[in-house]
């Protein structure tokens, strides 16, 4: 599988892989790109059914720093798959990868941080009771999870906030399956159980680049309070209208981060 990734870029090796989330897919244009390839090219990429996620794998570089940009995911609750993200994981770190920067849109669960905020993902609960590596055999599986949030990433994307002018905040992500948002209870359970942020991504794909030896990154943009928090219904439309008028700050934010990561 790597091979593919290889051949395609003619030996190009990137450092960083980079998962965009919903509205974020626009940063693939930062990349100086050397290929693009459809997921539909490459064995065991998922098809992409979210209409805001466009199913590409961009190779090239940002800065000094070769990355390999996967511009739209799957999640758990379009087939109800757990391990959607496994092939493209596992490809990132086959073709050289060291380290993931994921970013998603979430929901926030603080007031401090109202929509358009940014925070760095330091921990996450993963509320669904389900695992990316259910079924894979050996002690391999039994991933350690402390700091599975790099540390010394996490400062760097502070530094990279500082540097491109954006507030970054910290904070615990929670993964709820969807597609359904949270009901105001759960919501309310959620920040009894520590939670800053809430969406329906990333806790895989962090589980799986753990378990394949890569270090993470990730970075929420808030698209709306959770359920309850204020008055009034969610829409996914408010998710893509927030993400699409926040995206350049965190575009900035993103573009700095992988211009160091090399430096
Ligand atoms: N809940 C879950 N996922 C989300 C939300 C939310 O409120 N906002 C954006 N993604």
């Amino acid at each position: 599988m790597s091979s593919v990734i290889v051949e395609r870029a003619g030996g190009f090796r990137p450092r960083v892989g980079v998962v965009l989330g919903s509205g974020l897919g626009a940063f693939a244009d930062e990349v100086a790109a050397v290929a693009t390839i459809p997921y539909a090219e490459l064995a065991g990429f998922p098809a992409t059914t979210v209409g805001s996620h466009a199913g590409r794998l961009v190779l090239g570089t940002v800065g000094p720093t070769p990355v390999a940009v996967l511009q739209g995911r799957a999640h758990y609750y379009e087939r109800g798959r757990i391990d959607e993200m496994a092939v493209p994981v596992r490809a990132l770190a086959a073709a050289g990868c060291e380290a993931v920067l994921l970013t998603n849109a979430a929901g926030s669960l603080r007031l401090d941080m109202p929509p358009g905020s940014v925070m760095a993902i330091s921990d996450h609960v993963n509320f669904t009771g389900q695992n990316p590596l259910f079924g894979i055999q050996g002690d391999g599986r039994f991933v350690d999870m402390v700091d599975a949030y790099d540390p010394a990433l996490r400062r760097q994307l502070m530094d990279a906030a500082r540097a491109a002018d954006v507030r970054c905040h910290e904070g615990v992500y929670v993964f709820f399956s969807g597609p359904s948002f949270e009901t105001p209870a759960e919501i309310a359970a959620a920040r009894v159980l520590g939670a800053d942020a809430v969406g329906m991504s990333t806790v895989p794909e962090t589980i799986l680049a753990r378990h394949a030896g890569m270090k993470v990154a990730a970075l929420s943009l808030m698209t709306n309070y959770a359920a309850g928090l204020v008055p009034g219904a969610l829409a996914h439309e408010q998710t893509l209208a927030v993400a699409g008028e926040a995206s350049a700050g965190v575009r900035r934010l993103l573009r700095r981060f992988l211009e160091a990561f090399a430096a």
